[in-house]
Formats: structure tokens, sequence, C-alpha cells
């Protein structure tokens, strides 16, 4: 089917910089358990995604320097040759498809907690982290408070960071500002005790972030498309950044040094107002904030609130709020959700349901993470599963699901695929007791996984999983 022409608005470009994407779909940094670490599970992930129409696919956050370390966690690192080759898979794979590859340049200051690389950070005055970095230990970690020269230092690891991204080949530079993370740090007051330059006054705390992507900008010049992810309101009053204060101040100060806003809301402590769980929040949440945002800039916005549903996508985007649809949930739980508009096809949107198993997985500690409504998501490498192609089966058995939850419903649903199987007399359907020819989906002892399918430019140049090349580390 073709698309409805009323989402035509939907998949037209726009310029980031000197970087186009080809729609209005972007896929915002997320954590998926894979890090630098496993490029594979990574490039796999990513790649999906872009297949399946995300004009735009970031990394999750990627630190910068060894001495933003946030292990426990698992995430991706941008420190030197290894991982660059490592994220290079990730990138190859988006560009095979057409799409943008953004990088998330992370600095944790005293939310990282150093355990592997056993630094301290640096931030703008000397702080405990009261979030349970490590499990169960809050306040365990802190960084110091940097003198001029270290500052200059943080900045030019930014820069280094940059360039690496850079040559790594992606086409954007995500300086992470939200989740009170790196340069939020600077901005927000309850960070920021500085009585020098860079401490008090709105213009002394925005130093330090316009400065970093002044540098980052005259290192990278126009190779990359600048971004900044910055959370316009830290939901704390007037102890941090308010949007009617600070937040809009700050889009207007920072917009001649970027090429787009990345806009959300909350810090790290209460992630939940940003990625808000559907008992409590609906689509577009954020937007009570977020359409504050273009009147301060007239460089494009993305903007996130679990946007899954079409509908609400083009209200947004008419309305004027955002000129791009920022998604991260909507596109764990459906990496083709672009693909499935233009090809009108509205009804196989596999939705979000804002339950947040894949954060409460996450924030176990960084391990791999999974969706409830995708349960190909973070086994597209290891176990070649794909979210929309499904091998046809080779035996003939009956089948019995057992069970109607989301593996039992993803498995029918897999079943009465119509390119799968016939069913007897066309009869595809028993309410919960289904007996179909055969199942290649989870949910059953009984059931097979499927052999692997070709899923990447590496494999599909006949190469092993093991040649992914893995780096040195530091
Ligand atoms: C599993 C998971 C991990 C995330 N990790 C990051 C991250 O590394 N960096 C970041 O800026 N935001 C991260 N986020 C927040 C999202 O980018 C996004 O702001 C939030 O989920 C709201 O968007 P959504 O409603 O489309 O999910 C993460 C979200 C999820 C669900
Ligand atoms: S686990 Fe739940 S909240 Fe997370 S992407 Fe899947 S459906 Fe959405």
């Amino acid at each position: 089917m073709a698309r409805d022409p009323r989402f035509d608005i939907l998949f037209t470009p726009v310029k980031i910089g000197s970087k186009t994407i080809r729609n209005r779909f972007y896929q915002v940094p997320h954590c998926n358990g894979a890090g630098t670490n496993s490029p594979g599970m990574n490039m796999a992930h990513r790649g999906i995604k872009a297949e399946g129409g995300w004009g735009a696919v970031n990394t999750e956050q990627c630190s910068i320097h060894p001495e933003c370390d946030d292990t426990l966690r698992i995430t991706a690192r941008i420190w030197d040759q290894g991982d660059m080759r490592n994220l290079k898979a990730m990138v190859d794979h988006v560009h095979s498809h057409g799409s943008l590859a953004g990088c998330e340049l992370f600095y944790g200051g005293p939310h990282a907690p150093g355990l592997e690389s056993r630094t301290i950070s640096r931030g703008p005055s000397q702080y405990n982290s009261d979030f349970a970095t490590v499990p169960n230990c809050p306040g365990f970690t802190y960084n110091h408070a940097a003198d001029i020269d270290e500052l200059h230092r943080l900045q030019q690891q930014y820069v280094d960071a940059a360039l690496r991204a850079r040559d790594t080949g992606f086409d954007l530079v995500n300086v992470y500002g939200a989740h009170a993370y790196g340069p939020m740090q600077w901005l927000n007051p309850y960070y920021n005790r500085r009585t020098d330059e860079y401490g008090g006054s709105f213009a002394n705390r925005a130093r330090f972030w316009i400065e970093t992507l002044e540098k980052i900008r005259r290192a990278c010049g126009d190779d990359i498309g600048l971004v900044t992810r910055c959370a316009v309101d830290t939901l704390y009053g007037g102890k941090g950044v308010e949007i009617g204060e600070d937040g809009l101040k700050f889009i207007e100060l920072a917009s001649p040094y970027l090429d787009l806003w990345d806009v959300n809301i909350g810090d790290i402590t209460e992630w939940g107002e940003d990625a808000g769980p559907s008992r409590f929040y609906q689509i577009g949440h954020e937007n009570d904030w977020i359409r504050h945002i273009k009147q301060a800039t007239n460089k494009p916005v993305v903007g996130v609130g679990r946007y899954y549903d079409p509908e609400k996508m083009l209200q947004v985007i008419n309305s004027g709020i955002v000129d791009i649809i920022g998604a991260a949930r909507p596109s764990i739980a459906d990496p083709w959700l672009p693909r499935k508009i233009e090809e009108g096809r509205l009804d196989d949107i596999r939705q979000c349901i804002g339950c947040n198993v894949c954060i409460s997985r996450w924030e176990m500690g960084g391990v791999p993470f999974i969706c409830t409504q995708n349960a190909t998501a973070g086994e597209e490498y290891r176990r070649g599963w794909h979210p929309e192609k499904f091998e046809p089966a080779k035996s003939k058995h009956d089948v019995l699901i057992v069970g109607a939850g989301p593996s039992g419903s993803e498995c029918a649903r897999v079943l009465m695929e119509p390119r799968l199987y016939r069913s007897p007399g066309g009869h595809q359907r028993q309410g919960r007791w289904l007996r179909q020819r055969r199942c290649d989906a989870a949910g059953s002892s009984r059931m097979e996984l499927p052999s692997r399918l070709p899923r990447n430019p590496a494999q599909q140049a006949g190469q092993e999983k093991q040649a992914m090349p893995t780096g040195p580390r530091c």
C-alpha cells in the first residue's frame, strides 16, 4: 500500500547544518547494553532501525575520556582507536541504509564512578552524587572542582572526542547536556557553586557550554552537524534550570553555534519525567515545555514524548512544536515504524506500551536490555533475529501455544504472517489455542530458534562474527 498523503510532511528532508536527514524520524540516544564492547550487537540493533526508515540513528551516551567511566553500566566509549573501530561497524551499517549516524558525547561528572579506569572526574564544584550510580551506594562518587587549566583540558577532551567521532564517520555530534550531564552541570546552579567567571550569573554558568560548542565547531567545521541535547527544565524549581529562566535564555544564546536542538526535560535522578511510563504520562507529555523552544531559536528542534502514533506525530509537526520526531522507546518497540507509515501499514505498527521494562532492565546496571513488545530487540546480531523478517519453517509440525502473554501473542502474530504458513482451511485463530503449521518464535520449550539470517554487511560478505574488531582499552 502507498502511504496516506497526509503523512507526506513526515517524509520531507530537513537540513542539519551541512547534513540532511532524509525524513523526520530521529532515534535519539538510548542505551541498549551493547556499549562499544559488543560492536556486533550495537551495529545490528541500530542498523535495523536505519533499515526500518529512521532518518538518523544515534549511539547511546558515549564517554569521551577514561575520566568519565560509567562502569558498572555498559555504555559506549570513544576513548581511542579501538573504540572508533568498534563504533564504525554501526556507522557503516546505518549509512548503508541512507541514514545519518550520530554520536552522543558524554561526560558524567559525579554520576560516573570510574570503577574501571580508577579516575576521578572534574566538574564545576566538588560534588557528591546523590544518585545511586553504584547500586545502593548513593554518594559513592564525586568529582572535584576543576581549576581553570583543568576546565580547559576538559573542554579539549570534548574537542578530541568530537574529532574522533568525525573520523569514525559520524555525521552528527551531540554534546550531551540533558539528564544533568556534562555541560548542564555547569549551567545548573544545583551543581555549579563557583564564584569565578564560570559560576554565579547566567552568562557565567552558560560559558563552559558555549565555549565547548565553539571549540568543537572550530575544530570540526562543517564536517559534522553539531547538536546539543539539553534539558530545558530540570524540574526542581529555582534550584535548577527552569524553562522560563535559564532554559529559554540558553536556547537563544547557544543557537548560533548549533545545527540542531535535541530537547527534553528532567535530570538523571528523575529521568522518569523524560521517559515517562504510560501509566502516568500520555504521548507528548513533554510538550508543555517543548512548545516554547521554537520561539527562542531558528534552528530545527527534535523533541521526544513516546511517539509511536503517526497521528500524534503529525499534530506535533503541523503545530510547529518540533521539526523532527525524536524517539527512543518507540524505535525499540518498532524499529520499522517509519517504514510502516511509508508503506501505509499503520495496523502493523508495534506500539511501545510505555511499560518501561527496557529502562528497568538497564537500571539493573546496564545489562543488555529487553522490550516486552519486540522480542528481537538486542538479539539482532547474536541470534540473528529480525523484527520483521522470519524464515519459512522447514518442519511441518503442529504447534500449540500455551499462554497469551507477550511472548505467546508475539508467537501467534509471527505465525499468522501469511507469507510464513498456510493454516488448514484458512482458519488462523482459535481463541487462546492456536494450532499452526509451525513456530519459530519464543514462548514454549518445544519451539526451535530460527537459524541465523544474513543481517549485516560484514556477514553478507561471508565474514564471521569473530572478525568484529575489538580494540585495546584506553
Ligand atoms: C533504555 C533507555 C536508555 C536510554 N539511554 C539514554 C542515553 O544513553 N542518553 C540519552 O541522552 N538518553 C537516554 N535515554 C532517554 C531517551 O533518549 C529519551 O529522552 C526518553 O526515553 C524519552 O523519549 P521516548 O519517549 O521516545 O522514549 C534512554 C532511554 C531508554 C528507554
Ligand atoms: S519495554 Fe516497554 S517501554 Fe520499553 S520500548 Fe518496549 S514497550 Fe516501550
